[in-house]
């Protein structure tokens, strides 16, 4: 199991501190939600932020795109130093098109699904792609419920990609469901809320642990 911890919940005015509290406790990723405004209501950070904290982590970079039109910043964000790209299957024009700026930047590509959007819209693009993100709520802001009915998906995902296959969910997680994530078959974990409420460390040292 892969965690990446969400810096949306971090404290802004201590970010590089937190970042690594988070890659001391062992953590291998760290995950970068970027919001524009217009495919998520809120607005969050982006290519500068990511730039700053880069100079201070070896974690690998795992970018989150919640933006429309997500080919317009591939290639900034991977100048910024994201090591992955996630971008949205309901923002992307031409999926193929994103995977493939990505990979010739030798980067992991990923897309992402909103918690209502189907599998299938995905499938075509499994094999080309090096993780899908299953939102288990609805994206544009931390410390939501995690919605149980992608359970479903993530088990008909894992069951039709094969075990070595990279799923990650994103939203909701907690000490006490991470492990019905994991059994539906989860393997990247993010958790932002979890991570950041109290001790830093301990937190992720527990989360890892289950
Ligand atoms: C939601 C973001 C998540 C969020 C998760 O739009 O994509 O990454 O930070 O936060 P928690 O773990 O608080 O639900
Ligand atoms: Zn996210």
């Amino acid at each position: 199991m892969i965690l990446s911890p969400s810096i949306l919940s971090a404290d802004f005015a201590i970010l590089g501190e937190q970042v690594r509290v988070i890659e001391n406790a062992g953590a291998q990723w760290l995950h970068i939600d970027v919001m524009d405004g217009h495919f998520v209501d809120n607005l969050s950070f982006a290519m500068p932020v990511v730039k700053s904290i880069r100079k201070h982590s070896g974690l690998f970079f795992d970018a989150h795109l919640m933006i429309e039109n997500p080919e317009r910043y591939i290639d900034r964000m991977i100048d910024a130093g994201a090591d992955g790209v996630c971008f949205h299957i309901e923002a992307a024009k031409d999926p193929a098109q994103c995977m493939d700026m990505i990979h010739k930047r030798g980067k992991k590509a990923a897309i992402a699904l909103n918690p209502d959007t189907e599998l299938d819209t995905v499938l075509p693009y499994i094999n080309g792609l090096d993780m899908v993100l299953l939102m288990t709520v609805v994206p544009g802001l931390g410390g939501q419920k995690y919605i149980d009915r992608v359970n479903e998906k993530i088990k008909r995902l894992r069951s039709i990609a094969g075990e070595d296959f990279l799923i990650q969910v994103d939203g909701g997680i907690t000490l006490d469901n991470v492990d019905v994530a994991v059994s539906a078959g989860a393997n990247v974990i993010v958790a932002g809320t979890c991570v950041f409420s109290g001790d830093i460390e301990k937190n992720i040292k527990t989360l890892m642990k289950i």
